[in-house]
């Protein structure tokens, strides 16, 4: 069985389009994959709730309870580790890894970002799109480097910035996309098991 983790920060809409993708797709019995557990860093992150009801173990690791990024990153790998990570997803995962924790999971760490990257790297993606005049937007899923939201393109979706858009609406259409195309960059990383994804 392939091992998924699923780190999540806070709602965990992404999270549940992933686990209504493993059950809806049978994942188990196409790519023999199964979502490990969902770890969190913040104790009221919505999402845990929603895994536990799925049957997925749930792990919090609260960031505030330690010294450093790398004590934080240390326990965390930790928890990750002990449910044999093929594939480690971040899904809002809202903490900015270190370089030590990205090459420990080098070629198995994917995220989701809200923007066409390369432009809008970081917060603020859908106020800043709209500001800079952008006719479209969207949504990327790339594999983690140690570059804050840079690293190979997996896929991307694209929605159009309309003239009366705000922050929350831009926001909603493209989180509509990422529920569509997480699942599936996922499904397709399963699926073509002979990629070789290049290490950094
Ligand atoms: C999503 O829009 C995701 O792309 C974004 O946070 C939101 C989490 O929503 N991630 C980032 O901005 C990472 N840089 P969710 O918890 O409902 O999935």
């Amino acid at each position: 069985m392939k091992n998924i983790v699923i780190l999540i920060s806070g709602g965990g809409s992404n999270m549940a389009a992933i686990v209504r993708a493993t059950e809806r797709d049978r994942w188990a019995e196409r790519f023999g994959a199964r979502i490990a557990a969902v770890v969190s860093n913040k104790a009221e992150a919505g999402g845990l709730a929603l895994a536990a009801a799925h049957g997925i173990a749930t792990e919090i690791v609260p960031h505030k309870e330690f010294p450093t990024r790398e004590a934080f990153d240390e326990a965390l790998a930790k928890v990750v580790d002990a449910h044999s990570p093929d594939l480690v997803v971040l899904a809002g995962f809202m903490r900015i890894l270190t370089p030590g924790f990205v090459e420990r999971y080098a070629g198995r760490l994917v995220n989701i970002h809200p923007s066409l990257l390369p432009a809008f790297p970081g917060l603020n993606t859908h106020q800043r799109a709209i500001d800079a005049g952008c006719k479209v937007a969207g949504v990327t899923v790339h594999q983690v480097t140690t570059e804050l939201d840079h690293g190979p393109i997996l896929a991307q979706a694209v929605v159009p910035v309309l003239p009366d858009d705000t922050a929350a609406t831009l926001a909603g259409r493209v989180l509509a996309q990422e529920h569509q195309l997480y699942p599936r960059a996922i499904a397709g990383w399963l699926a073509d098991t002979s990629r070789h994804i290049r290490k950094f």
